[in-house]
C-alpha cells in the first residue's frame, strides 16, 4: 500500500431482531451490553443496525388486523415500533450514533459518514427490517449483513417442530432464498429468518448472510467482524 494511503474497512450491516431486544428477560443487561459493544465496533468498523418491532409490533397489527385496518397501514403501524426500539438503543449508546433514528436507507448512509454506528428502524411499508438491512447492505457496499434472530441458525427443518433437525452450517443463496419463500408471505407482521426481499436482494448482490443467535453477544460481535462463529452462513 503506498505510504500514507488510508483505508477504510467495508461496511458491516446488523439486523436485530425485535425478539431478541425485548424477551422479558434480562432485557436490561441485554440492551447495555449490546449497546456497549456496538459503541466499540461502530469505532473499528462503519457499521449500520437495524432493529425489529417483535412481539410488540406483532401485537399492535394483530390488534390493526380485527380493527379493519389496511395492510399498508399494518406495516406503518410496525414501522412505528421498530423505530422505537432503534431510538431506544440508540439511546443508550449515546454519541457519535444519532439519536433520532434516520426514516431512510439513503439518510442512513449519508449518516455513517459522520457517525458510526448508525441504528435505524423500518422505511416503507412492504417489507421488514431485514429487507431495509439488505437494502442497507447493497447502497453501502458493505462486507457482509448479520441477522441477530432467537435461533441460532439455518436448520434444515423446522427444529421446534422436528428436534431431531440440524443446523446447515453454509448454504447458497439459492437454497437459502427457496427455504424464505416457501415459508413467508407478504402480509404485514410476517416473521421468519430473513424477509423475502432482503434475501431476493443479498442474493442479487453476492453479499453474504449470517445467521446467528442474537443473545449470545461474543459470537454475534464476532460475526460482525469476520470471525469464526457458531451459526450459520448464507454465501453466494
Ligand atoms: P420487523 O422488522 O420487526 O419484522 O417489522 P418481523 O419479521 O416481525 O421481525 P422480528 O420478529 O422483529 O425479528 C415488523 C413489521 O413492521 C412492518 C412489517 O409489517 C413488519 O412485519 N415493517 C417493518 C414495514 O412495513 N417496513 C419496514 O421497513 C419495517
Amino acid at each position: 500500500m503506498p505510504k500514507g494511503t488510508r483505508t477504510t474497512p467495508d461496511p458491516v450491516v446488523l439486523s436485530i431482531g425485535g425478539s431478541v431486544l425485548l424477551t422479558g428477560e434480562g432485557d436490561r443487561a441485554y440492551v447495555e451490553d449490546l449497546a456497549g459493544r456496538l459503541l466499540r465496533l461502530g469505532q473499528q468498523l462503519p457499521l449500520l443496525v437495524t432493529t425489529g418491532g417483535g412481539r410488540t409490533a406483532r401485537e399492535y397489527i394483530r390488534l390493526g388486523r380485527e380493527l379493519g385496518l389496511t395492510e399498508v397501514e399494518l406495516d406503518e403501524i410496525g414501522i412505528e415500533v421498530t423505530r422505537l426500539h432503534a431510538r431506544l438503543l440508540a439511546g443508550r449508546v449515546g454519541p457519535p450514533c444519532p439519536a433520532r433514528p434516520p426514516a431512510t436507507v439513503v439518510e442512513a448512509i449519508l449518516e455513517l459518514r459522520n457517525a458510526s454506528p448508525v441504528i435505524l428502524g423500518g422505511t416503507e411499508p412492504g417489507h421488514t427490517t431485514d429487507g431495509v438491512a439488505a437494502l442497507l447492505a447493497v447502497r453501502s457496499r458493505a462486507a457482509r449483513v448479520v441477522n441477530a434472530t432467537d435461533v441460532d441458525g439455518v436448520y434444515e427443518r423446522d427444529p421446534r417442530v422436528d428436534p431431531t433437525a440440524r443446523r446447515i452450517e453454509r448454504l447458497h443463496w439459492k437454497e437459502f432464498r427457496a427455504m424464505v419463500h416457501a415459508a413467508t408471505t407478504t402480509d404485514a407482521g410476517q416473521n421468519f429468518l430473513f424477509d423475502r426481499l432482503g434475501a431476493d436482494l443479498l442474493a442479487r448482490a453476492g453479499i453474504s448472510l449470517r445467521v446467528v443467535n442474537g443473545r449470545d453477544l461474543p459470537n454475534l460481535e464476532a460475526a460482525v467482524v469476520g470471525e469464526r462463529f457458531q451459526g450459520s452462513q448464507v454465501d453466494p
